[in-house]
């Protein structure tokens, strides 16, 4: 068994799968939030995905258990990464916020250690310019659910070192991923594609020319996409999609990222998706 320590910076969708992820290959796990609250919300995503796991006879109730023994949650970043080999940033999708907490990070880690963003759309070398030693922050791009996605994008920043390049690959290995080594360019790979796709389907909704049913139904039977494209909004969050486009915009300058009015008015009535049980669909 092993016995190395992850943290997680951020208990939301990305950061408990993370920790589900490390805590279900063998790793001891801290997930650190703001609040107790939030933690705990975490916490109670990991157990309610396991359970369906038992349920399903994916693992039997020892697993989970086990699992769900090798994680525990902290309000506290300094004492919450202490004895970390890796930590795992995945709080909102905003740079001055990566700022202050890699800051933080840089400052109460040992250089040896790993500081790694789940950032889907900043660039890791605009993120690693808080920090005295950039050359151990890299670039851990993991995809929703992430117990259950296979692939992980390790983005190299301008001065991320060949060694800690080697050790996070070696890692998500051990986490039963496939990692694929990247250039720090905006949206990475798949966002890069996806975010054209949620821009034109945002667009396609809000002049009329179809509605999100109608696109799903196209992409899931005119493509063989397991999930349409509202669909994966919805399930990674609008309020992060209109984040991600905005980011996309901003760096490429390009109009086809703009975001649609459409998605603004959905973050601002709170129809974020699943999380919020209202999005394209009714989760409720
Ligand atoms: N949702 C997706 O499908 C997806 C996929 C890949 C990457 N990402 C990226 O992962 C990151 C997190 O996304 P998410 O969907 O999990 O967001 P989320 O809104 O579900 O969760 C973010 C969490 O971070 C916490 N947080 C905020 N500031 C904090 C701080 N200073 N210290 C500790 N915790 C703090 C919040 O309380 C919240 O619980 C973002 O950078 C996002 O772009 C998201």
């Amino acid at each position: 068994m092993i016995e190395t320590k992850i943290a997680v910076v951020g208990a939301g969708t990305m950061g408990a799968g993370i920790a589900q992820m490390a805590a279900e290959a063998g790793h001891f796990v801290t997930l650190i939030d703001t609040t107790q609250e939030a933690a705990d919300r975490g916490i109670a995503s990991i157990q309610t995905f396991l359970d369906r796991g038992v349920e399903r006879n994916k693992m039997t109730a020892d697993q989970r258990d086990d699992v769900l023994a090798r994680l525990e949650t902290s309000t506290d970043v300094v004492g919450g990464v202490a004895g970390a080999e890796m930590v795992v940033e995945a709080v909102f999708e905003s740079l001055s916020l990566k700022h202050e907490v890699f800051a933080t990070l840089d400052q109460c880690c040992p250089p040896n250690v790993i500081l790694a963003s789940n950032t889907s759309t900043l660039p890791i070398t605009d993120i690693a310019s808080a920090v005295e030693h950039p050359e151990r922050v890299i670039g851990t791009h993991y995809f929703s659910p992430v117990p259950l996605m296979r692939l992980v994008e390790v983005v190299r920043g301008e001065h991320t070192s060949d060694e800690v390049a080697q050790r996070t690959m070696t890692l998500c290995e051990g986490f039963g991923k496939s990692p694929i080594l990247i250039k720090d360019v905006p949206g990475f790979i798949v966002n890069r594609f996806l975010c054209l796709l949620y821009a034109e389907a945002a667009n396609m909704i809000e002049s009329g020319v179809a509605t999100a049913q109608d696109i799903d139904t196209a992409m899931k039977l005119g493509c063989n996409w397991p999930m349409g494209v509202t669909e994966i909004i919805d399930l990674a969050g609008v309020d992060v999609t209109l984040l991600a486009l905005e980011a996309m915009h901003e760096m490429t300058g390009e109009e086809r990222y703009k975001p649609s009015p459409l998605l603004k008015r959905m973050v601002a009535d709170d129809h974020l998706g699943r999380k919020s049980g209202q999005g394209f669909y009714d989760h409720r």
